[in-house]
């Protein structure tokens, strides 16, 4: 059985929006590469002037905008328009809603999200502040399949971002962001690999080794003279 990299198709994901969509522009990146094994084939924004869902349409997805009066509704109208599209997996990529209970049970193990802390360190808004405020020396990003608790899940993959003395929410957050653009297409290229599963509540990664220095924030420059102090 040949995986889905070499195989003639590609996953089709549809991916939930709420506003910037630089998440959504860096898959859509990853899918420019005809080798990628998968695609985005639907956007649905809850918001009508998010930007990410007016580059979407300009790029020619499938898009639609959904109000969200109330969370039934929304997601009755959303998982339609998925399936009406193929969507095989769904993608969260800054959808600001708690989604409806049977949604998330309907996708259960084929819907992920990606979060700007390493869970489980400060989910809910603002992790960013959350961690600055916290004080931790390392934060990051995480990918993880979506229950119904908000930012909770089985965790498939987190890249980390060193904090800084400097730091404040705007320049952590665009360091995190960065890393959170280069996780997020390598976590849907395994899952389109068919590489990843869930057992007993953890994932389990086939076939794949994280560089030995997995961390991907960016590194100070070797000083000239070493610090003492530690050994
Ligand atoms: C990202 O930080 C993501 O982790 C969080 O919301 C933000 C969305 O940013 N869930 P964008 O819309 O993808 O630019």
């Amino acid at each position: 059985m040949p995986r889905r990299a070499e195989a003639m198709f590609r996953l089709r994901v549809g991916v939930l929006i709420s506003g910037r969509g630089s998440n959504l522009r860096a898959l859509l990146a990853a899918c420019a590469d005809t080798t990628y094994p998968a695609e985005i084939a639907a956007v649905v924004s809850d918001r009508a002037e998010a930007p990410g869902l007016a580059f979407a349409q300009s790029a020619g997805i499938c898009s639609a905008f959904i109000p969200h009066h109330a969370q039934q509704a929304f997601a009755a109208q959303a998982e339609v328009f998925f399936r009406h599209q193929g969507i095989q997996l769904v993608c969260l990529a800054g959808f600001m809603r708690v989604l409806d209970a049977g949604f998330v049970e309907a996708w259960r193990d084929r819907m992920i999200n990606i979060h700007p802390s390493l869970l489980p360190a400060f989910p809910g808004l603002h992790p960013q502040s959350q961690a600055l405020a916290a004080g931790v020396r390392f934060t990051g990003c995480t990918v993880h399949y979506v229950r119904p608790e908000v930012d909770a899940g089985p965790i498939i993959a987190q890249a980390v971002v060193a904090t800084r003395a400097d730091d404040d929410e705007t320049s952590l957050s665009a360091r995190i962001l960065s890393a959170e653009h280069r996780l997020y297409p390598l976590v849907v290229r395994l899952i389109a690999e068919e590489r990843v599963q869930v057992v007993a509540g953890k994932v389990e990664i086939e076939g794949w080794q994280a560089p030995r220095r997995a961390m991907l924030n960016p590194r100070e420059p070797p000083r000239k003279s070493p610090v003492r102090g530690w050994s």
